[in-house]
């Protein structure tokens, strides 16, 4: 059945093969981004996705994006929590700003994202949730006291969302990727890189593709019986 998705931080990164891995399934998807016009514009001219821009962070904003997509595609079938950053800092030299502002996108941002979507999902009885959390979220990361702590709270979102939106036809899921060859592990040092790289018994960083398969499954109609779960995809890094 054709469906309608929204991916957050859906233009770059592992969000944009995630947006492309829903189209090729047959989605009409919509993607949005919180700043980098450029690479919105190219990625909607090469895919034919279209990109819309607010910040995650933003209830106000997020509620008001969201209405516009459902008046341009429909109504909102699959909603996939993928925008993060990172403000990476030893606990003793996290700035209050450098923690608040992964909270507000990472953690805040999904119950914005996923809230407004919510009601209609549960009034069509149908409904795919996928939240992109991470392996630091599972192990924890020196440097990323804020970040973990969110990807450890998005896990604590889905767990809970899987059990109210059950008898309404919806699942909650999450997927821990590991470290993925995007912008986002490109900045960090090189010489830390390596040794992450040591650390994964695959012995590679990942794909976003690798990633977006796995969304691509749980927002299938195949996937009605796993709700709650969390899929793990780090090349062997940790084991839950
Ligand atoms: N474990 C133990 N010690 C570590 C360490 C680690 N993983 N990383 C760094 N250190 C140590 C260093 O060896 C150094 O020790 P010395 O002072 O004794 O030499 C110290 O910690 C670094 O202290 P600095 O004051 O120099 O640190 P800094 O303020 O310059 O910060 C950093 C550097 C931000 C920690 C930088 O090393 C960094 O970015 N590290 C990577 C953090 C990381 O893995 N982030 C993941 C990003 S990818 C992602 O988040 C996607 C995902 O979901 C997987």
């Amino acid at each position: 059945m054709a469906r309608t998705a929204l991916v957050t931080g859906g233009s770059r990164g592992i969000g944009a093969a995630i947006s492309k891995a829903l189209q090729d399934q047959g989605c009409t998807v919509a993607a949005t981004y919180a700043g980098n016009d450029e690479a919105a514009a190219k990625f909607t001219e090469e895919t034919g996705i279209k990109t819309y821009k607010w910040n995650v962070g933003s209830y106000e904003e997020s509620q008001a994006g969201i209405a516009k997509v459902e008046a341009d595609l429909g109504p909102i079938d699959i909603v996939v929590a993928n925008a993060g950053i990172t403000r990476d800092a030893p606990f003793h030299k996290m700035t209050p700003q450098q923690w608040q502002e992964v909270i507000d996108t990472n953690l805040t941002g999904v119950f914005n994202t996923v809230h407004p979507i919510w009601p209609g999902m549960r009034e069509r009885k149908f409904g795919r949730v996928i939240v992109i959390s991470s392996i630091n979220g599972q192990k924890g990361q020196f440097a990323q006291a804020n970040y973990a702590a969110t990807k450890a709270g998005d896990l604590g979102i889905v767990k809970s969302l899987a059990q109210e939106g059950a008898r309404a036809g919806i699942t909650a899921n999450a997927i821990c990727p590991g470290y993925i060859a995007t912008e986002m592990v490109m900045a960090v040092p090189e010489k830390v890189r390596e040794s992450i790289i040591n650390q994964i018994p695959t012995g590679r960083l990942g794909e976003p593709e690798e990633i977006a398969r796995c969304v691509a499954f749980l927002a299938s109609d195949d996937s009605g019986f796993i709700n709650g779960s969390t899929i793990s995809a780090n090349g062997g890094q940790f084991f839950v």
